[in-house]
């Protein structure tokens, strides 16, 4: 399956069902980008706008965030959980203020070395907030990838994570990486869902392995837990 193929149906289906007005798409600065990522590391899309918009007005900048009390970071994540993403959250905003001035890195190696920055946050925000070519790998693009590929594996497995960040650099496209980062999230938590996959208006269906052997809702495996 050439990639381009895939990029281009992908990006030909965001421009007309994708999502285009959420809160840190305008405007769209890496401190906003950072923030919504680290909140829907672990919380739905339509939860973290409230806490997301909310936390915009108390905090509008870095600086303001590095600069705050623990007591009051913590008073504005209240309600969103995992804690630990708010104390990462303070800690970072302190390290781009003292080690780069504020102005946030734009490389995922740079972005990784920040308190509570995976590799696929990293890819988001170098993607999404610079344009910088990164391949992103959240939830929602793991499950899209996987059943493209009818990957068999277990979750968690190298077996599983290791191809799925090969074919993930492999689809990201050269141009319209803002786009594309973002379609292939969408596409996954609203068509390509857990359980009840939407396959008839897919926009990959004629190019997903799972779909064509029948294997998207066995697809990925359920953790063991
Ligand atoms: N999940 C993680 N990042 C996201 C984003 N930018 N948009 C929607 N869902 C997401």
């Amino acid at each position: 399956r050439a990639p381009e193929a895939i990029a281009g149906a992908l990006l030909t289906w965001f421009d007309a069902h994708g999502r285009h007005d959420l809160p840190w798409q305008h405007p769209r600065t890496a401190y906003r980008v950072w923030v919504a990522e680290v909140m829907l590391q672990q919380t739905q899309v339509a939860t973290v706008i409230g806490y997301f918009n909310a936390f915009m007005a108390h905090f509008p900048d870095v600086h303001t965030l590095a600069a705050a009390s623990n007591d009051d970071v913590m008073a504005h994540w209240a309600g969103l959980g995992y804690y630990a993403r708010a104390r990462n959250l303070h800690a970072a905003a302190k390290a781009i203020v003292a080690e780069y001035a504020g102005e946030f890195p734009r490389t995922v190696d740079e972005l990784m070395a920040l308190p509570g920055i995976g590799r696929s946050t990293a890819g988001a925000i170098a993607a999404q907030a610079f344009g910088v070519w990164a391949p992103i790998l959240d939830g929602n693009a793991k499950r899209v990838i996987a059943r493209l590929a009818a990957l068999e594996a277990k979750p968690g497995t190298s077996a599983y994570e290791k191809p799925l960040w090969q074919l993930a650099e492999r689809y990201t496209p050269r141009v319209r990486v803002i786009d594309y980062t973002q379609a292939i999230m969408d596409l996954g938590a609203t068509l390509c869902t857990r359980s009840r996959p939407d396959c008839e208006r897919c926009p990959l269906a004629d190019r997903c392995h799972a779909y064509a052997n029948g294997s998207q809702t066995r697809i990925p495996a359920p953790r063991k837990r």
